[in-house]
């Protein structure tokens, strides 16, 4: 076996481990519990963008940006536009690196990769910053609700141009939303992409923990997941790409990450 064959194997069983330890993840279920009461994802940026994320799950988008190799990616909840910028960055990365293997000259503004973000209500500051950053030619923002049929229409006509897309929802965090959001553009996720899901944390979070939000436990992003997979195993769905849609969790992301918001979140295209 090459050296690293050996070191991937190591780690695989390293993660799977981590996954099992009883006393980790009662740690990370207090440690997340808590620094969600000092709001810890509002106090980081990316490339001086505030970004509502913690650091780990940050991390695990990069993997999954350059495992997949996006052309679009679909994202809801834009925020102060941290995601946005996150998204754009890795794309720009990869147009980089593209340039470098090819040989050619980069010419940054003629991208074909791009990030189109949904947001019920882009406050102008925030929308001016975003359209200023020097990221933005990979950048496209819709102003709409995401389960509107007039933004559900927009982003397949957009959704058309591109082979590759990523999806990543992170907007309201209700039940019913995110069930929408998931029967709206899961299908768009191409074969071996991901449909990524944010706060599914909240249904192992204390019960108290979010009183004045719609969301809490049993009415959250993980208990729509939970229902979406049900309905593609018992009713079926069809890819925006024309065969039967499906979808698994990737536990192994969870568990290297141990730290994340998005635990049942991480949804592999199968
Ligand atoms: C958690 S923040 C997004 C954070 C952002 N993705 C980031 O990582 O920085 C949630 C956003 O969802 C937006 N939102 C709430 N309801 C929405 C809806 N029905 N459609 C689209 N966006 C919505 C809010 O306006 C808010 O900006």
């Amino acid at each position: 076996m090459k050296p690293q064959e050996t070191f991937q194997n190591e780690i695989k069983k390293q993660i799977e481990a981590l996954g099992q330890d009883r006393d980790m993840l009662d740690l990370t279920r207090i440690w997340t519990r808590d620094t969600l009461k000092h709001k810890y994802s509002y106090h980081f940026s990316w490339l001086a963008r505030p970004i509502i994320q913690y650091p780990q799950d940050i991390v695990a988008l990069q993997e999954l940006v350059w495992r997949v190799r996006p052309d679009l990616i679909l994202e809801t909840g834009i925020a102060h536009g941290g995601s946005l910028i996150l998204s754009a960055s890795m794309l720009a990365l990869l147009d980089y690196c593209d340039a470098v293997e090819l040989r050619q000259t980069l010419n940054p503004t003629s991208t074909k990769r791009h990030v189109l973000g949904i947001d019920i209500d882009i406050r102008s500051h925030n929308r001016e910053a975003i359209e200023q950053h020097p990221l933005a030619h990979h950048i496209q923002m819709l102003e709409g609700s995401s389960i509107s049929s007039s933004i559900i229409e927009k982003v397949y006509q957009i959704a058309k141009n591109y082979q590759k897309i990523l999806v990543i929802l992170d907007s309201n965090h209700t039940h019913d939303h995110v069930l929408a959001e998931l029967e709206a553009y899961a299908p768009l996720a191409s074969q071996g992409s991901y449909c990524v899901v944010f706060d599914t944390v909240i249904e192992d979070l204390p019960a108290q923990q979010y009183p004045d939000r719609p969301w809490g436990v049993g009415n959250n992003p993980k208990t729509a997941v939970w229902e979406y997979l049900r309905r593609l195993k018992e009713e079926g769905r069809q890819a925006n790409d024309g065969v039967p849609l499906g979808f698994e969790i990737d536990k192994e992301i969870e568990h290297k990450l141990l730290i994340t918001v998005a635990p049942d979140g991480y949804l592999r295209r199968i």
